[in-house]
């Protein structure tokens, strides 16, 4: 294919990012782990289903990163997973170091990609990619939102019995307990859900995805969610790589943007072939503003660690 994708950490959603990246043929896949064997192992078993699954994509595994220069996108998932107990900035200290290390690595090799960063606590690991790389704010991008959003729009679709397709969603704010799912923004059929559901029950699918990531982690217990973090990072991808132009939500850096500098929070951004080509400004009630703000002040602290841990 003429087109290349990284993949960087072989794990649970890496993985699964490289077989629904393959299975769409999308692009090449260049799986890369520290662990001798995994990517590789991973990469022949997903090119072993390809004559079953109709697709020409190549997917290989390596433990270093030659394979992976001139590439499109790089898609970092490196780092460890929360475990029961654990909320997502818990990880700070050990996957800081991980997506510091892999980022300079990979993006000195495809110095024109778009990095799409997966790695929790998410939107400080945009930051520490962000500096890593040296890449233009355009070109860094975290994957949450859609994520996020994905999870309202099936708890919506569960609770009115009407497919998904017909539902839309709006999540912003970091990736954590204070993301701001916008109830006013979000649809069935393209009609607003506080015209079809009754306060107590919106607040009850609010809080159910503020706490999807949670509810994952403690019925699995060895690790967190990956079907769905790993479709949402390759719905970026594809828009990236198409140049869709598509609005979706994704951590961005914002120099003023909803009155919030120097951070990356999640917002609604238009998704193209440069990376994120225009930041949706859309209409706040002070509420809404209000917990955007807040869910950016806790994105400022997880800042501040970073910088007394020197990352
Ligand atoms: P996992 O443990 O299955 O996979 C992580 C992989 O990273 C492992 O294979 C490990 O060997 C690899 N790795 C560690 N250090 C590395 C290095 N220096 N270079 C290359 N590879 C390295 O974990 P999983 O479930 O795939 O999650 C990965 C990360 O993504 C976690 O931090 C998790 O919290 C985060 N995540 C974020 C989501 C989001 O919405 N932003 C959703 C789901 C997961
Ligand atoms: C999630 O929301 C772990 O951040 C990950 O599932």
């Amino acid at each position: 294919m003429n087109r290349k994708v990284t993949v960087v950490g072989a794990g649970n959603v890496g993985a699964t990012v490289a077989q629904r990246l393959a299975e769409k043929e999308l692009c090449d896949v260049v799986l890369v782990d520290i662990v001798e064997g995994v990517p590789q192992g991973k990469a022949l078993d997903l090119s072993e289903a390809a004559p079953i699954e109709k697709h020409d994509a190549h997917v290989t595994g390596y433990n270093d990163y030659d394979a992976s220069a001139g590439s499109d996108i790089i898609i970092i998932t490196a780092g460890i997973p929360r475990k029961p107990g654990m909320s997502r900035d818990d990880l700070i200290s050990t996957n800081a170091g991980i997506v510091k290390n892999v980022t300079k690595q990979v993006s000195a090799l495809s110095p024109n990609a778009v990095i799409i960063i997966v790695s929790n606590p998410l939107d400080a690991m945009c930051h520490v990619a962000y500096e890593a790389s040296g890449f233009p704010k355009n070109r860094v991008i975290g994957m949450a939102g859609v994520l996020d959003s994905a999870r309202f729009r099936t708890f919506i679709a569960m609770e009115l019995n009407v497919s998904v397709e017909n539902t839309h969603a709006f999540v912003l704010g970091g990736h954590g307990d204070t993301m701001v799912p916008l109830p006013r923004y979000s649809t069935v059929a393209g009609i607003p859900i506080t015209e079809l559901l009754t306060k107590d029950r919106i607040d009850a699918l609010v809080k159910r995805t503020a706490s999807g990531g949670a509810e994952i982690v403690s019925l699995l217990k060895t690790g967190s969610a990956y079907y769905a973090p790993a479709s949402a990072a390759v719905e970026m991808a594809e828009a990236i790589l198409k140049d869709k132009k598509k609005i979706l939500p994704c951590a961005a850096y914002l120099e003023g943007e909803y009155g919030i500098n120097g951070l990356f929070i999640g917002v609604p951004v238009k998704l193209g072939a440069k990376g994120v080509e225009e930041i949706i400004q859309i209409k706040l009630t002070d509420e809404e503003q209000a917990a955007l703000n807040k869910s950016a002040e806790s994105v400022a602290e997880l800042k501040n660690i970073l910088k007394k841990l020197g990352v």
